[in-house]
């Protein structure tokens, strides 16, 4: 039987959904094997993720590096950095053809940022707009691009017939629902849902699926900064509403879900699934 060696590469990985995202990988993904490489600008969060995952004590043998100080903002850094990642990468994939073959790539593209919710849609300037797709769009697309482009020419499909690659977006309901002052978040993750929603017909043939996983209210940093900058008050109520009551997501819950997804891994390719959505 070929042991399941997962490569796991996850953007903003030192805290919040990228961090609980790494730990129920490792939990509930069933492979014996999971090399990570976590990505993201701090260098001290991301290496206590890893030591964490290192000491975790399901029955999964764990390897992995940190790839600091990469700015998904700064595009001019971008090439440098995309480099920097695609080399973590490659040691792991040069290192497992000795032994344990990677089954299975999956990159989680989880890095995001809110933009100014304070802000309705007309307030927006050109400049600043630019600055948020830069980070939440074309950061995205490159290092999605990059990755697949470097799984195919590493693992090519006539000699790994079985390797599969998975990309996933962490999105939002905002990419398929508008609500007031979320102008450029829910641009940007409408942008990204659809950019995979186009790849997973262009690699239907190739093994590489893609899914736009909604994680739903997390109770986290990044709902906190929400209730403090959203100038929505009858959203600013219900969010209110559902830290008080306890009923925002736990991110552990969310992330538990969107790793059962992969590994029962019958979603539709391209497919936008909230964390709400019923089991089909
Ligand atoms: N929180 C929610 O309720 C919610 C709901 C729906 C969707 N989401 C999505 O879930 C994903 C994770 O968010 P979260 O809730 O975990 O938020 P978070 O706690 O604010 O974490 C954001 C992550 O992105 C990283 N990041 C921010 N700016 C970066 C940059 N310029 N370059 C590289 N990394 C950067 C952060 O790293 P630093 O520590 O360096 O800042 C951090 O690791 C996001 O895509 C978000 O849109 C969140």
């Amino acid at each position: 039987m070929t042991t399941e060696h997962h490569l796991v590469v996850i953007t903003g990985a030192n805290r919040g959904f990228g961090a609980s995202a790494a730990h129920s990988y490792v939990a509930h993904s069933g492979a014996q094997k999971v090399s990570f490489v976590l990505v993201g600008r701090n260098q001290e969060g991301l290496q206590s993720v890893l030591d964490s995952l290192h000491s975790s004590k399901h029955q999964v043998q764990v390897k992995g590096t940190v790839v600091a100080d990469v700015d998904l903002a700064q595009v001019d850094q971008l090439d440098e950095n995309l480099l920097r990642i695609e080399e973590a990468i490659s040691a792991i994939r040069a290192d497992s053809l000795q032994s344990q073959v990677v089954t299975k790539s999956v990159l989680i593209n989880n890095a995001g940022s809110l933009g100014d919710l304070s802000k309705t849609a007309k307030e927006f300037s050109w400049q600043e707009t630019r600055a948020y797709m830069d980070f939440n769009v074309a950061s995205f697309v490159g290092l999605t691009s990059t990755f697949i482009k470097g799984t195919q020419a590493a693992f090519p499909k006539e000699q790994f017939p079985n390797h599969k690659t998975v990309i996933v977006s962490i999105s939002s309901l905002l990419a398929v629902q508008a609500f007031s002052n979320w102008g450029l978040y829910a641009a940007g993750k409408a942008a990204r849902d659809r950019f995979l929603g186009v790849i997973a017909l262009e690699e239907k043939d190739n093994n590489v699926k893609t899914l736009n996983y909604a994680p739903g209210p997390l109770d986290n940093e990044m709902q906190a900064d929400v209730r403090r900058t959203l100038g929505d008050k009858e959203q600013l109520e219900i969010y209110d509403g559902m830290h008080k009551s306890g009923s925002l997501v736990k991110m552990d819950d969310s992330s538990r879900k969107l790793v059962l997804l992969l590994t029962k891994d019958t979603f539709e390719s391209g497919a936008h699934i909230d964390f709400y959505d019923e089991e089909k």
